[in-house]
């Protein structure tokens, strides 16, 4: 986790550094700080806590140095507090680092170089780094322009882990070293200035060409030119990619959160991911070239994700293995990966994460790819890890999602998981073409619906007001709604700090219904005509021990119901049964935003919470 940001050109770097910190503080947000280049002399500042603490230091506005680091952190190792805070200088205060990711074997590289002569102040692993640079840069007899690069190089072959790092040296005052390894970086180029940065959207709104930096490939920075060497220091051409996202797109916009942003995004987000993979009542994926043969042959698919994206495969395993006839598994990655899944050649594995750096979604792939099964990528994020080192990947069209709560993506990814099965479908002939094209046509209302469900805000905003003071708070669905009632539980959890639990409806009377009592906020979400009594018959038993019920349903099972038993009815348009999660979700990610708010709490920036999970 943790963010970086780097400016090297002719303007004031300080508020470049500092505006881009403020957009990374997703990422990280317990301490931040800058390091600046000035007249030969490296200048740092930080403090603790969050990057407005940092621009409140009065002598940042004096730095007029127009080469810079920055970092935002999230403490692992270390508690937060403006020691262990970045940038980190070796003893001798010669280089200063940013470093993104994790350090596995610090404690020994400490040891040896505290037997030469170097002294540590701080309680990081990221402090080993600037100090093995001075090592190494000291050593080296060879007073040539790659002097720099040479002892990131050889300070980054002691290093087990992973890391993206950033580095300024006193000797070399108009250079900047940059190197990643399974920690994301992207290099933005300008004119006469280039700017780097942990992800696309801090540097959004000055360039759109980027350069993204593949494991253990270094960039030494000038303000005109960009020089890339690979592993071995050969020097190579890199070519940058063009990105089309608008710089609005990573701003507020005028609403007073980004999640709320997002939630109200997501009709754009869905029609953006439908884009023209549909056409005359057929699915297409074009980037994937697979055949029936080879779908026939599979035995199962696996989908590997975490947290939401996790929740995204519950939603859609029954839609895949409805729509192929295709066995499918859902896993968590952390879990996946230790426990010698049955993965071979004949298992599709399907990897969802938003950024596409989740260290444990990325590790669960490589292990796939190492049993010989083909790994497919679904991310929202063009050049993410993920990408790099998968066989296949498909890309949702959401934009960047900046607040730490999915959800957005999460729409997204049902809505291109849907379309994936129907292209399986297609290929295998196991869907009637009728009803293909029945799904089509209602996937592209679906954007429409999803306008109309926002406009409920207000109910919401009523039920989050009875809501807010509750310590615990239970969630039930049957079949796909429980996908939903999961994925409502997490979000409730996550930014209102609630206790809460997610059930199959029928679970509850094999041990749950004991925590039930008077006063108790039970939510049912009811969607299938063939489920609903069933469900509602389990509400009943809780409506009879005390609880006080909302109840999420379409207008066609509205009309099997008595509502009147509910104390709040939330009512969404009716969709194909396939769709109905997009649907279901969006009230309830608005009732975890308007409980979180009435709770006063920082709804984009949870405690504890970080955007991007790149460690394990
Ligand atoms: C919850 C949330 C997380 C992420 C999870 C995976 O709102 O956002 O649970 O879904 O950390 O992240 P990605 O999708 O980036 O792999």
């Amino acid at each position: 986790m943790c963010g970086i940001v780097g400016y090297i050109g002719k303007q004031k770097a300080a508020p470049i550094l500092l505006a881009g910190l403020a957009k990374l503080e997703y990422r990280g947000y317990d301490s931040a700080g800058i390091a600046i280049m000035e007249n030969g002399n490296i200048e740092v500042q930080k403090d603790k806590g969050r990057v407005s603490n940092l621009c409140e230091i009065k002598e940042i506005e004096n730095l007029q140095g127009s080469i810079g680091i920055a970092h935002t952190r999230w403490a692992t190792h270390g508690e937060p507090s403006k020691t262990n805070a970045h940038p980190h200088t070796d003893s001798k205060e010669d280089f200063a680092v940013v470093h993104n990711g994790i350090i596995e074997n610090y404690v020994e590289l400490r040891k040896e170089l505290e037997g030469n002569d170097y002294n540590f102040k701080s309680e990081t692993d990221t402090e080993v780094i600037p100090n093995l640079i001075h090592y190494f840069y000291s050593k080296d007899s060879k007073n040539d322009e790659l002097k720099l690069v040479r002892a990131v190089k050889q300070a980054t072959d002691k290093l087990i882990g992973s890391f993206a790092i950033e580095v300024l040296s006193k000797e070399n005052p108009d250079i900047m070293v940059v190197v990643r390894k399974d920690s994301p970086l992207v290099i933005g180029k300008g004119y006469n200035e280039n700017y780097i940065a942990s992800d696309i959207p801090a540097i959004l709104s000055y360039t759109k060409d980027f350069y993204l930096l593949e494991n253990l490939e270094f960039a030494m920075l000038s303000r005109d030119s960009i020089r890339f060497f690979d592993k071995d220091l050969k020097e190579f051409n890199k070519k940058s990619d063009t990105i089309t996202w608008n710089a609005m797109a990573a701003d507020k916009n005028g609403y007073e959160d980004y999640m709320l942003k997002e939630i109200y995004e997501q009709p754009t987000a869905i029609r953006e991911t439908i884009g023209t993979r549909v056409n005359e009542g057929t699915c297409k994926f074009d980037e994937l070239n697979f055949t029936k043969e080879y779908l026939l042959g599979l035995n199962q698919i696996y989908i590997v994700a975490c947290g939401t994206a996790m929740h995204v495969g519950l939603a859609v395993k029954s839609t895949i293995e409805r729509l192929s006839k295709i066995h499918t598994e859902v896993d968590i990655a952390s879990e996946f990966r230790y426990r010698k899944p049955l993965v071979d050649e004949k298992t599709l594995c399907i990897f969802i994460t938003q950024s596409g750096e989740t260290a444990d979604t990325i590790a669960a792939l490589k292990l796939c790819k190492e049993k010989g099964a083909k790994t497919l990528a679904v991310t929202n994020v063009i050049g993410s890890s993920i990408t790099r080192e998968a066989d296949f990947s498909i890309y949702t069209h959401a934009g960047p999602e900046i607040a730490v709560a999915s959800t957005k993506a999460y729409t997204s990814q049902i809505t291109l998981l849907v379309l994936l099965a129907m292209y399986f479908a297609q290929i295998l002939g196991t869907m009637e073409k009728q009803e293909l094209e029945n799904i089509i046509k209602e996937m592209l209302v679906l954007p429409n619906k999803l306008e109309e469900v926002l406009k409920i805000s207000e109910q919401i905003k009523e039920i989050a007001k009875q809501m807010y003071k509750e310590k615990d708070v239970f969630y039930l669905g049957r079949g796909i709604d429980y996908a939903t009632a999961q994925e409502a539980s997490l979000k409730v959890k996550e930014i209102s700090y609630i206790h809460s639990e997610s059930y199959a409806a029928g679970e509850l009377k094999h041990g749950t219904i004991a925590l039930i009592e008077k006063g108790i906020n039970v939510i049912g979400i009811m969607t299938d005509p063939n489920l609903v009594k069933k469900t509602v018959s389990n509400i009943e038993e809780i409506i009879t021990r005390g609880a006080i019920t909302t109840v999420v349903i379409n207008e066609k099972i509205a009309q099997m119901l008595d509502t009147s038993i509910f104390t709040n009815v939330v009512k969404v348009p009716e969709t194909e049964e396939f769709l109905s999660p997009i649907i279901t979700v969006v009230p309830l990610q608005l009732l975890a935003y308007y409980i979180s708010k009435e709770k006063g709490l920082d709804v984009d920036k949870p405690r504890n919470l970080a955007k991007s999970v790149t460690v394990e």
